[in-house]
């Protein structure tokens, strides 16, 4: 068993981390403030190619594995997780999805303007009415013979405002049940697509978050991905490996965190000597560092599954839970540990406690992965360790 990155991963982490710390650092307190959304930094992830980096070379992409996607978000995520959220969305849920199962034309069509960041993608499957009941679906895609015709409403859509792409999930046959829903790209120029007010958020505050309405929308047939009712196996399957960038910038928030907490920790004194060397405190970032290291080898070996091409389904799952209830901990452990200071914006833990929340809510909230998760208990996946390339027990 090894436990070392390679000198390409590293080389990863090292440029997302050096451009999370120049570029993205200085401002995000204030994006953070005002919800301003980071058109500049977008841009840049775009030109670093940051925003295509599992897509294959042939359609502009970085041709990266997960792992290194991995380390990419977890760096970004230690400053500006609104900027990894955007980031998250267009690489697993989009680019990916898009990837594995779209036709040679709507890769060709759509894969570079997404690997570059001239087009942003969104993944719009949540519903007023079907957030975790993710297969009841409002949104209707009529079979009109040459094309579809969309309405419905979508919600808490990350990238809603920016986007130019939408992969919308949307039922066609309500008599086939989950069976009966498509997922259809969908180009926002499109009439009849129109975007609502962007979400005044606990955290994440300069992402855009939106609600979408779709109003008699026709979408080409050309624009169905994969055959006629695979959308909600679409989606699932998509959002298997999308919990895996989820729980990585989980695993970035809890890092961060950390550094920021250690640092102030050494250089902070009370009572005649640094805080770090009180019980009271050392403890906590022993915790904390503890932890993160488990959550760590959670998110990687579950990029690891998937890079094998080995079941990733419940360890995405359990990496997700696991990895966004130690950032929440540890981020209100942080905040703790810088006492009034950390309770300002100016130190930067207030954020990323406020931030940790949402990895516990979106891409499947934490009580969905347990469904996942004990799913998968159920039919006697218990992932044991891996022999030769198989799983053991699967
Ligand atoms: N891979 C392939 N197929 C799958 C699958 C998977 N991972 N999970 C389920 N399916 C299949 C099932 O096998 C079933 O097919 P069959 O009928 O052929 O057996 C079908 O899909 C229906 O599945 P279930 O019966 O399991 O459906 P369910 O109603 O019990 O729901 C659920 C299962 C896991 C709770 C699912 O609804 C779910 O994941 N809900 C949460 C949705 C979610 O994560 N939303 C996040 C929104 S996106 C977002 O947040 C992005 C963002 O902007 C940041």
């Amino acid at each position: 068993m090894f436990f070392n990155l390679s000198e390409e991963h590293l080389a990863v982490k090292e440029a997302a981390r050096e451009f999370a710390q120049k570029e993205l650092k200085p401002g995000v307190i204030e994006r953070d403030s005002k919800m301003e959304y980071p058109y500049e930094q977008v841009k840049k992830m775009g030109e670093l190619g940051f925003l295509g980096m599992m897509i294959s070379p042939e359609y502009g992409g970085g041709g990266m594995d997960t792992l290194a996607y991995v380390l990419a978000m977890e760096e970004i995520s230690k400053v500006d997780n609104s900027c990894s959220v955007i980031m998250s969305v267009n690489n697993s849920l989009v680019c990916w999805g898009l990837e594995e199962y779209g036709t040679a034309e709507q890769k060709a069509k759509y894969l570079p303007k997404l690997a570059t960041g001239e087009w942003i993608g969104a993944f719009c499957l949540s519903e007023p009415e079907a957030g975790s009941d993710a297969t009841h679906q409002r949104t209707t895609a009529v079979d009109m013979g040459d094309h579809y015709l969309l309405n419905g409403t979508k919600n808490w859509i990350t990238n809603g405002g920016s986007s130019k792409l939408h992969l919308v999930m949307a039922q066609t046959n309500p008599e086939l049940g989950s069976k009966g829903i498509n997922c259809l790209i969908v180009e926002t120029s499109s009439p009849g697509v129109s975007i609502g007010a962007k979400e005044d958020k606990l955290g994440i505050r300069s992402s855009d978050t939106h609600t979408i309405m779709y109003s008699d929308v026709k979408v080409p047939k050309e624009n169905r991905i994969g055959p006629d009712g695979f959308g909600f196996k679409f989606a699932m399957k998509t959002l298997a490996g999308g919990r895996i960038g989820i729980a990585s910038q989980a695993l970035g928030i809890a890092g961060g965190a950390y550094e920021l907490a250690a640092d102030y920790a050494k250089q902070r004194e009370t009572f005649g000597k640094p805080i770090i060397n009180h019980q009271a405190i050392a403890f906590k970032l022993a915790d904390m560092a503890t932890d993160i290291e488990a959550a760590k080898m959670m998110v990687y070996r579950a990029a690891w599954l998937k890079d094998q091409g080995l079941d990733y389904n419940g360890a995405s799952a359990m990496a997700k839970l696991y990895a966004s209830d130690v950032a929440m901990r540890h981020t209100v452990e942080a905040v703790q540990i810088h006492g009034g200071y950390g309770f300002v914006k100016e130190y930067h833990v207030e954020r990323l406690m406020r931030d940790a929340k949402i990895t516990q809510i979106y891409e499947g909230t934490s009580e969905v992965q347990k469904i996942v998760i004990s799913r998968e208990v159920m039919n006697g996946n218990l992932y044991l360790p891996v022999v030769g390339g198989v799983e053991v027990g699967a």
